[in-house]
């Protein structure tokens, strides 16, 4: 049995269904009697929240691609120490929406400043707290897009505006993210209804876990 809990990160383009996926996921896990956190990124405590608005504001237009990424890294980091580290220590599963690999796919490589400047400088932040399992709901960008369209509910922010090429990239780097991780990185085919998206998320963690706290 470990002392530390499970960091399992969500990742995915604009509309992949991360949201309503992490939902239903964590009611499944705590229906089957697992201690989970949900949080998200960029935000999930005050100081982060507060440089979310800052980061999606529609209005700020001039933000600097290197600004931008200095910024998702600070909301990282005060984010990991004061919730998600704790909750780690404590034994929770943490089930965080976004992690570093947003930044590799949205910075590094759809800003054009490149992975691996974006990783160094998420390295200063994270220290090393990688999560242990990263879950890719993978969806071309169109069908994406064509879902937050047809979804009212939805904040349309700052990243969203981006042109179909910026969400392309986004999506070509998520797949040079997960060849580079295979062993972290499950990729999940999430062109389908939340519900069977979230089915097989939910056994592929299962496994994970009965794996790792046996
Ligand atoms: P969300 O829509 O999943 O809440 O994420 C907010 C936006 O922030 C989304 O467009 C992706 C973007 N983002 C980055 O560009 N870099 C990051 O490191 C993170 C965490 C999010």
């Amino acid at each position: 049995m470990r002392e530390r809990g499970v960091f399992v990160s969500l990742e995915g383009g604009e509309g992949a269904g991360k949201t309503t996926v992490a939902e239903l996921i964590f009611e499944l896990l705590v229906a089957k009697g697992w201690r989970v956190m949900k949080t998200r990124e960029p935000g999930g405590i005050d100081i982060a929240e507060k440089i979310r608005t800052i980061i999606l504001d529609p209005e700020h237009t001039a933000m600097e691609a290197r600004t931008e990424a200095l910024l998702y890294a600070a909301a990282r980091r005060q984010h990991l120490i004061e919730k998600v580290l704790p909750a780690l220590q404590e034994g929770y599963i943490v089930l965080c929406d976004r992690f570093v690999d947003s930044s590799l796919a949205y910075q590094g490589a759809a800003r054009g400043i490149g992975i691996d400047e974006v990783f160094s400088i998420n390295a200063f932040a994270i220290e090393n707290q990688m999560p242990d399992l990263t879950l890719l709901l993978d969806i071309k960008p169109e069908d994406g897009m064509a879902r937050i369209h047809g979804n009212e509910n939805r904040e349309y922010n700052r990243l969203d505006r981006e042109k179909m090429e910026f969400h392309h990239k986004v999506y070509e780097a998520y797949q040079e993210i997960s060849a580079r991780f295979p062993e972290r990185i499950h990729k999940i085919d999430a062109n389908r209804p939340a519900e069977e998206v979230a089915a097989e998320v939910g056994a592929v963690l299962t496994a994970y876990l009965v794996k790792h706290f046996k």
